[in-house]
C-alpha cells in the first residue's frame, strides 16, 4: 500500500475513545480540573474512522470541534464520563482512556457559591476518591478479545512506573508520557512508548499526536486479528 493511504484495516470494528479532562464542582460557579486539551483523543477518533471503524468518542470538557462521522458524547466529571464509557464499552472491539480523569473530587458539593468571610481563614476541601474507570473496563471485559488501552503522563522513572501501572490496571496497553514543564499539554506534538501486556515496547518518536494515534491502532489492530 502506498505510504500517506489508510488501509481500511478497522472496518467493522467499534471502538471506544475518551477524551479531554473531568472537572469535579466545588460549587455553581468552580470546579477542580486538569490541562488536558483532549487534542491526542481526538487525533485517535478520528484516525481510527479513517482506518474504517465506527468511533464513539466521550469528550470531557473539550473545547474541538467534532471530528466528521464521530458519535460524540459530551460528559463533565469522572462519574458521568464513567456511566458513558461503560454504556459504549458493552459492545466495542476496543476502549481507548485518553481522558485525564481527576483521582479525586471534592466530597461535598455546595449548592450555593462558596462566599469568603472577612474574619475566617478558608476551609480545606476535603476530597473522596473516584472511581477507576479503565480498571473498571479492564477486569470487566464486555466482549472477549476486547482491547483495552491506558495512557499515562509520568514524570520519574516513566517506564518502571508505567510497567506497574499496565499491570494494576490489567489493561492490554499502556501508551506512557513523560510530561515536564513544557511537555505535552496542550502541544501539538507528543513522545511516547506503548508498553504491551505481552511485555511489547513500542517507542514512538517525537512527532504530530497523530502519529501516535496510528501506533496505537496498529497495535489494537494486531490484537484483534
Ligand atoms: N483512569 C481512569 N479512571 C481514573 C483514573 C485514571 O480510567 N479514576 C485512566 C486514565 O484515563 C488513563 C489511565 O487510567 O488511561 C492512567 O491514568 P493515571 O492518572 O496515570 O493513573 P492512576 O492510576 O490515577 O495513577 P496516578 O496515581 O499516577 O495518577
Ligand atoms: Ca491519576
Amino acid at each position: 500500500l502506498a505510504r500517506g493511504v489508510t488501509e481500511p484495516d478497522l472496518a467493522g470494528r467499534h471502538v471506544v475513545v475518551s477524551a479531554g479532562g473531568t472537572r469535579e464542582p466545588l460549587d455553581p460557579v468552580r470546579f477542580l480540573g486538569n490541562r488536558s486539551s483532549g487534542k491526542q483523543g481526538y487525533a485517535l477518533a478520528r484516525t481510527a474512522a479513517a482506518r474504517g471503524a465506527r468511533v464513539t468518542l466521550i469528550a470531557a470538557n473539550t473545547a474541538l470541534p467534532d471530528p466528521a462521522g464521530v458519535d460524540v458524547v459530551r460528559v463533565g466529571t469522572a462519574v458521568e464520563l464513567r456511566e458513558a464509557v461503560l454504556r459504549a464499552a458493552a459492545g466495542a472491539d476496543a476502549v481507548v482512556m485518553a481522558a485525564a480523569v481527576a483521582d479525586f473530587r471534592p466530597a461535598v458539593y455546595a449548592a450555593g457559591k462558596i462566599k469568603k468571610k472577612d474574619d475566617q481563614d478558608p476551609e480545606p476541601i476535603a476530597l473522596v476518591r473516584n472511581p477507576d474507570i479503565l480498571a473498571e473496563v479492564a477486569a470487566g471485559r464486555a466482549r472477549p478479545g476486547q482491547v483495552v488501552v491506558g495512557f499515562a503522563a509520568e514524570t520519574d522513572d516513566v517506564l518502571a512506573n508505567g510497567r506497574a501501572k499496565l499491570k494494576r490496571k490489567g489493561c492490554d496497553l499502556l501508551v506512557v508520557n513523560e510530561v515536564g514543564e513544557r511537555k505535552t499539554f496542550g502541544a501539538e506534538e507528543n513522545e511516547a512508548v506503548v508498553l504491551g501486556a505481552d511485555g511489547s515496547e513500542t517507542p514512538v518518536p517525537h512527532g504530530p499526536k497523530e502519529a501516535l494515534a496510528e501506533t496505537v491502532w496498529d497495535l489494537v489492530a494486531d490484537r484483534l486479528r
